[in-house]
């Protein structure tokens, strides 16, 4: 029998795409262009499965693609933002993620952005390779500790629980959080609150753990982002588009909070100027899983997911 043809969007590690090599007739993106939407709808009417990633537009369009032949989407990612999930159930396309495999690495970028912002280190790093240090001084670069403080966590999913660990046993920090639904363990303290609204206005630093799109886009809206303290943090490794962009850097040009960390923008990997401008921000370029570990871990449960598509046995993490 044939080897089912999967094309694959991105450039994915070595010892992932070696596996979908030996196991699949595979189309690999050797020099990892993003692909058009053409190309995708091309891929869906050509190939059986489509192995895709956050920058890849699945629309309606590909979808729905005429003629087309591929059953799977494999998305390499937890978040599936990037699909249009009532699409994919309208034309019985099968849509499957990445949770788990890449908690750890994001829950640690969480507290990298914490850590940046609340002790200004990428300011201080620009300072001296730019030559600007005048030496030690008993007030320069002050930041804030985060010993005693409250943390506030929005989702308290896989991710959330994870960064709320290491705020707790690492920095002494006090949890809060609002979730959609009961929490039935939250894996050590940690308060709920009953509106994320409760959190902004009561945490010191809150990190943000939703998933992006549909009725989550602009969630944490300027009246939200209002009514954070003014000493209080941002950060955000979830999605862009869950905060509204233009009204965060409204606060942040007045001052209005003391900072945030952002590892994920509205329109990446469009980031704008007026961001870049701030010295009260940290931004990375979506970096959450971008560990050697944690994305070979990804590409290959996404590969799980192909092969048991292809088996007909039950998905590691089926969504649609
Ligand atoms: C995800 O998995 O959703 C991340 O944003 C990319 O690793």
């Amino acid at each position: 029998m044939p080897k089912p043809k999967v094309v694959v969007t991105r450039k994915l590690p070595a010892a992932v795409e070696a596996r979908l090599a030996a196991e699949f007739d595979t189309t690999l993106n050797h020099d990892d262009t993003p692909m058009t939407p053409q190309a995708l709808i091309t891929a869906m009417q050509s190939a059986d499965a489509l192995l895709s990633t956050v920058t890849d537009a699945i629309t309606a369009d590909v979808l729905g693609a005429a003629d087309r032949r591929a059953g799977i989407v494999s998305n390499f990612a937890v978040g599936v933002n990037n699909i249009d999930l009532e699409a994919a159930k309208a034309n019985g396309v099968v849509v499957t993620n990445t949770p788990g495999v890449l908690t750890d690495a994001t829950a640690d970028v969480a507290l990298t952005l914490m850590l940046n912002v609340t002790r200004r280190t990428w300011e201080s790093e620009r300072m001296l390779r730019e030559g600007r240090w005048p030496g030690f001084q008993p007030t320069l670069l002050l930041g804030s500790g985060l010993q005693g403080k409250t943390l506030g966590i929005i989702g308290m999913g896989r991710i959330g629980k994870a960064v709320a660990r290491r705020a707790r046993d690492g920095f002494g920090m006090k949890v809060i959080y609002y979730n959609r639904s009961p929490v039935a363990d939250t894996e050590g303290p940690a308060e709920a609150r009953d509106s994320m609204r409760a959190v902004m206005a009561e945490a010191d630093v809150i990190s943000l753990h939703l998933p992006g799109g549909g009725a989550n886009r602009g969630v944490i809206s300027a009246e939200l982002i209002g009514a954070m303290k003014p000493d209080a943090y941002l950060v955000n490794t979830a999605r862009g588009d869950v905060v509204d962009e233009a009204a965060l850097i409204e606060v942040l040009q007045e001052r209005r909070i003391a900072g945030a960390g952002l590892d994920v923008f509205a329109e990446e990997p469009k980031v704008p100027e007026a961001l870049i401008a701030l010295d009260n921000v940290c931004l990375l370029p979506h970096i959450g899983s971008a560990t050697i570990e944690t994305r070979t871990a990804m590409g290959m449960l996404a590969v799980d997911n192909l092969t048991a598509h292809f088996a007909g046995s039950d998905y590691p993490a089926r969504v649609v």
